[in-house]
């Protein structure tokens, strides 16, 4: 996934498009550029962050009225200033930034080289191509007839394959063109004089919060002053609906915290509230989710559920399906996104299939969705940014309420996918008859109290710091968990690789002894999720082995535990709660513990290598 921003008025759009790109930046950071209008465009690129085109810029010409921009995350080409956008074409007449993926730029490079356009599809990037067949359209059609940037743009897209948002711009011209093609990633900022284009609405929000969203198959013709005329894919021109966007300048600031990750991570009591704000009836104390409900019946009576995700969701999903299945006695199955479609998986119209993700727009996920759909399931989505692909390709859902996660490391996205999963778990289990009606409003009470506790487990903050500064030059660690902790133990590593690169890995505790036993000496730390629950004894006979073979244990343990600590080289204490809601407590340590150890590594948390906030390609 790429960030886009584009501004058409009358201020310097240098400024404008920088800051925008900045604040986009968590969408890919393999390189950045900008192209300014100002009698005919000027292009600056450069491999890396924001930052480094921000200092190659200071001593170019920035001046321009007219200007687009794009931080990408590469995936056809490598990260380099020439694969950077804007891209141009052949003859300079045309100048595009782009995200998403063109499919048969190949077939339209061939077409391009008959043509006397001599580029190489194995070293072009589909961008390239597509500004060059844009410009190629417009030629041939200006030797027939007089064909505006606008009719060339459009007519080139109709033989265009893919998925992807554009915007145009030509030194002819003082206009913007901007399209979506399948894309949910492009809105407009609609001002008093002036028009600011955006991935989302973040690049532009202190100047407006007057939003249009470029729907799928829209195209639109962007002008100085303030006007825009938007066509759909009919070609017929539309009165689309201005919204008013919610989001704050202070949700996309750090504020006092050094990263956006750790300013997440202490949000979480806020956000886990947030989530079931609305969601459990103050008058009866029911859960109530309005978009799952409409399929009440047809849940009730499901065969089983299917949850589809990648990465930090489907441990969400992990540890839905122990919810699940102690609470509404129903079978769940946990597929990873990307297999799930290759399975030709057995489906029914008495299955469930839910979808769970952070952006809404991993395309794997959606995709998997979509089959889900064609087999006749009920498909339902639980996703945080609302309005993303997700929640059109579903019969139904809910959003998670989280606000919006900066941090390319996902953490109060997952604690607010749990909070949905608790609710959605406890409704089925009434619905279905599997709790009685004490237990239910038993464990509704103690998931209200879930915020205050995990403010406690944030409390333990220096601790977790002070163990971090211990362990942060390990090259590997290995995180053990069972039952509904197993998937914390999962998220656990996958945190810790993603910001501080040390390879590590999470196992049921007692798969241990099946091979990974091999690596512990006494530079492995291991992690154990030993608070109280079912399996504890367990637990503490795999931790017994671990210690014998030298292993350095950090153990999470319940708040009054004398025993592990004596087996253990340090314990975090988390209160004590229910064993089905112990992953919102443990996971928190972990996330923190990942934190520091990247802080004390100094690597880019909050940009870590390689990563994109969603990643909409297969
Ligand atoms: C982990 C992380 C990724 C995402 C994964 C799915 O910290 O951020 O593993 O969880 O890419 O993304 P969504 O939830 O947006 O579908």
């Amino acid at each position: 996934m790429c960030g886009i921003v584009g501004y058409i008025g009358s201020r310097g759009a240098y400024p404008i498009l920088i800051n925008g790109l900045k604040r986009l930046e968590y969408r890919g950071y393999d390189s950045a550029g900008v192209a300014l209008q100002n009698g005919g465009v000027r292009i600056y690129r450069k491999t890396g962050k924001v930052a480094r085109l921000e200092e190659f810029c200071k001593d170019k010409d920035t001046n321009g009225t007219i200007g687009i921009g794009h931080t990408r995350w590469a995936t056809h080409g490598e990260p380099s200033d020439a694969n950077a956008h804007p891209h141009i074409s052949k003859y300079g007449d045309v100048v595009l930034v782009h995200n998403g993926i063109i499919e048969n730029y190949t077939a339209l490079a061939l077409i391009l080289n008959q043509c006397g356009y001599a580029l190489d599809p194995r070293e072009k990037t589909d961008t390239e191509i597509l500004a060059n067949w844009i410009e190629h359209i417009w030629h041939e059609q200006k030797k027939e007839s007089t064909c505006t940037f606008e009719d060339a743009v459009r007519d080139s897209l109709r033989t265009v394959v893919g998925a992807y948002a554009i915007v145009v711009i030509t030194p002819h011209d003082h206009q913007m063109i901007v399209a979506n093609h399948g894309s949910t990633g492009l809105v407009l900022g609609i001002g008093r004089d002036e028009i600011f284009v955006g991935s989302d609405a973040t690049p532009f929000i202190d100047y407006t919060k007057d939003v249009i969203t470029i729907e799928d198959g829209q195209m639109a013709v962007l002008l100085e002053k303030g006007e825009y005329h938007i066509k759909n894919s009919e070609q017929k021109e539309i009165e689309p609906a201005i919204e008013k966007v919610l989001l704050t300048l202070e949700e996309i600031e750090k504020g006092a915290f050094p990263h956006f990750m750790l300013k997440e991570i202490f949000e979480q009591p806020k956000t886990i509230a947030d989530s079931m704000r609305g969601r459990i009836s103050l008058a009866n104390s029911k859960v109530l989710l309005g978009g799952m409900k409409i399929h009440e019946e047809r849940i009730a009576r499901a065969r089983k559920i299917v949850f589809v995700a990648c990465g930090t969701s489907y441990y969400a999903s992990l540890i839905g399906e122990y919810l699940i299945e102690t609470l509404a006695r129903i079978d769940v199955q946990v597929e990873y996104a990307s297999e799930f479609r290759y399975r030709n998986p057995i489906l029914g119209e008495d299955d469930v299939v839910i979808g769970i993700s952070q952006s809404g727009e991993t395309a794997d996920t959606n995709e998997a969705v979509k089959l889900a759909h064609t087999k006749g399931a009920l498909v339902l989505g639980i996703c945080n940014v609302v309005g993303a692909m997700m929640s059109k390709i579903n019969d139904g859902g809910t959003y998670t309420h989280a606000g919006k996660e900066i941090g390319v490391a996902s953490t109060k996205a997952f604690t607010a996918q749990l909070t949905v999963l608790s609710l959605f778990a406890l409704w089925m289990g009434r619905t279905r008859g599997m709790i009685d009606e004490n237990k239910y409003q038993i464990l509704l009470r103690e998931l209200e109290s879930i915020p205050a506790s995990v403010e406690k487990v944030l409390a333990q903050d220096a601790l977790i710091r002070d163990i971090a500064k211990k362990y942060y030059q390990s090259t590997n660690a290995i995180y053990l968990g069972r039952g509904i902790n197993f998937p914390v133990a999962l998220e656990g590593p996958l945190k810790l690789k993603e910001i501080s690169y040390i390879h590590a890995e999470g196992y049921p505790a007692a798969e241990m002894k099946h091979g990974p036993i091999a690596l512990i000496d006494e530079n492995m730390p291991v992690i154990f999720i030993a608070t109280e629950g079912e399996y504890l004894d367990k637990v503490k006979s795999n931790m017994n082995t671990v210690k014998s073979r030298g292993g350095k244990i950090i153990a999470i343990v319940t708040e009054g535990d004398t025993e592990i600590s004596s087996l253990a080289n340090v314990v975090v204490p988390v209160p004590k709660v229910s064993e089905i809601f112990s992953p919102f407590l443990t996971v928190v340590p972990l996330q923190l513990l990942a934190y520091h150890i990247a802080a004390f590594r100094g690597t880019d948390i909050d940009k870590p290598r390689n990563l994109s906030k969603s990643v909409s390609v297969e």
